[in-house]
């Protein structure tokens, strides 16, 4: 019987995120990778897992459609879901920074237009500096607006900082450093102790392992 529904973050982080979950001891089906079967058990049958979009794993997890999930600090960040943190992982590590082209100069109107797929995150980083600014919702490719005139800079995240590089942009400013995170339901906390206490101390232990 099904214990326990875990969201997994779709993308960049999902090869890591399985990785870790079978060293904790939850094997899943070597085919997860390459399937496009959006939800899979475990070889135990007791853990299913469900592969979403970074950004919706805090929503089925703050709805209780799934009990746990692991998703990115940047995605915690810009969501308002009200979640249990109880574990950070080593993996999905980058930063979320400010970056514009390398020759940038003053646009000159006061007011900056920062092209993001953070607008919450960016919001708030210019309002605490008191700086006016146009938010630019962009779902990806996000390097390419001040390139093409339709931001002055951007808040994205950087890994390796290849794509800022070859897009001739740099980090003017570091906003927060993200990794990769455990989240809880509130209520399946309460309703599911057993179950879940039993994942985050095999997950912790495979951290102390790292
Ligand atoms: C992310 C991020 C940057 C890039 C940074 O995009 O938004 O564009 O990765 O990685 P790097 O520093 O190692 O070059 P992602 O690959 O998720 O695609 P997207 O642009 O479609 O959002």
């Amino acid at each position: 019987m099904t214990e326990l529904i875990i969201a997994i973050a779709k993308g960049r982080l999902q090869t890591e995120a399985l990785e870790l979950l079978a060293m904790a001891g939850l094997p899943i089906p070597n085919c997860a990778e390459s399937s496009r079967r959006l939800a899979m058990e475990d070889e135990s049958r007791r853990h299913r897992f469900v592969f979403v979009k970074p950004g919706d794993v805090p929503v089925y997890v703050e709805h209780g459609i799934a009990d746990c999930g692991i998703v990115g600090r940047d995605v915690l960040l810009e969501s308002e879901a009200d979640l249990l943190q109880p574990l950070s992982f080593a993996i999905g590590s980058c930063r979320i920074v400010v970056a514009a082209p390398i020759d940038t100069r003053e646009n000159g109107h006061g007011m900056l237009r920062v092209a993001t797929k953070y607008p919450r995150i960016a919001a708030a980083h210019f309002a605490a500096q008191g700086q006016p600014v146009e938010i630019i919702e962009l779902s990806g490719s996000v390097e390419l607006a001040p390139v093409l005139g339709l931001a002055d800079c951007i808040v994205d995240l950087v890994e390796t900082g290849r794509t800022l590089r070859e897009n001739g942009l740099r980090v003017l400013e570091v906003i927060a450093d993200s990794s990769a995170r455990l989240v809880v339901n509130r209520a399946s906390y309460q309703l599911k102790t057993k179950p879940i206490s039993k994942l985050i101390a095999a997950l912790a232990s495979v951290k102390s392992e790292e």
